[in-house]
């Protein structure tokens, strides 16, 4: 069978991965390499991980990934830069002036993008701002700084490495909604006011058989603003165990997706956040579902990869 790196770049697109470093050896490095032009740390940039200790940095497993993936030939999503979550202690623990957490947030942003310039395709700059409703959510950096964070937070990682495309990402934005709206509000004041915003990541952590109706036009609408859309951590769960009816159901959701990027010149690419149920967060955040990647515990492709390969 033909890669599915080859089908997606054939069609002008990128398919990309979450990896967890330790694993890229034996089958699961095999298939990584293999089948997916880009890759994404699923925890390996987050500042827990880099910064564990107050100017102790930890990069192994993010230069690790890196480099695998330079000598396989594929890009790299950074993830992230700002979040409210998977924080250090040392950070979430102090009490810090606006002042202070404006420069540690600052510091963080160089030496992050720093180090990986002009190695990374992209940044997920902005992790999940928003609340359900399209209000900012309440964090650190809300709260701190004001919703301006945002637009800092893209100047500081531009100035850092101007060559990697920055993007803002969320989850529940698939679709047209309240959230979306708001993100779609955000990004088209951010580019009026000359802020280096290049794309929209939209997480897309479904559910079986719910893929939002209004997908592709929604990815439309980022395009028509000037920016592109890239799917970024794709999965589709479903209740366990699953069975054949759920797994054609699932391809069918997989294949939506795909068709709904290839239709929209802009939409980037796809990543999937984990391509083995053996490497999936979803059992252990979401109990009694599972099963949500395209090949199963025991690297066997399911209909969702037929799915996609159809697709592309
Ligand atoms: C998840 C990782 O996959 C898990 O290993 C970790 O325990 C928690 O974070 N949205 C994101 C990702 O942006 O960073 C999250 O990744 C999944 C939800």
């Amino acid at each position: 069978d033909t890669p599915l790196r080859d089908l997606a770049a054939a069609k002008g697109k990128v398919i990309g991965t979450a990896v967890t470093g330790s694993k890229l050896t034996g089958t699961y490095g095999d298939i990584a390499g293999a089948q997916f032009n880009s890759l994404t740390p699923g925890n390996a940039m987050k500042w827990e991980t880099v910064e564990p200790t107050r100017g102790t940095y930890n990069w192994a497993e993010a230069d690790q990934i890196v480099a695998f993936a330079q000598a396989h030939n594929q890009q790299v999503r950074g993830h992230t830069l700002v979040w409210h979550s998977q924080n250090p202690s040392w950070l979430t623990n102090g009490t810090w002036t606006s002042a202070q957490l404006s420069a540690l947030l600052q510091d963080h942003i160089n030496t992050e993008v720093t180090r990986y310039k002009g190695k990374l395709a992209a940044w997920d700059v902005v992790n999940e701002p928003f609340n359900e409703d399209g209000t900012y959510r309440s964090t650190l950096w809300y709260n701190g700084l004001g919703s301006d964070y945002i637009a800092q937070a893209l100047t500081w990682a531009h100035a850092a490495d101007p060559s990697a495309k920055l993007y803002i990402n969320d989850y529940n934005v698939e679709g047209v909604g309240a959230k979306s709206t708001a993100l779609y509000n955000l990004v088209k004041s951010l580019k009026e006011r000359g802020v280096p915003i290049d794309g929209v990541g939209l997480q897309a952590h479904l559910i079986l058989g719910q893929v939002p109706s209004t997908l592709q036009q929604n990815i439309q609408r980022f395009a028509d603003l000037g920016v592109d859309v890239a799917i970024t951590e794709l999965d589709i769960r479903m209740q366990l165990p699953s069975d054949s009816t759920k797994l054609a159901q699932q391809a069918a959701d997989y294949k939506s997706v795909f068709d709904a990027c290839v239709a929209v010149s802009r939409c980037y690419g796809v990543t999937v956040w984990g391509f083995t149920d053996s490497d999936s967060w979803i059992p252990d955040v979401f109990s009694g579902y599972g099963a949500a990647t395209p090949y199963d515990e025991n690297y066997v492709p399911k209909p969702a990869y037929y799915a996609i390969a159809g697709s592309l």
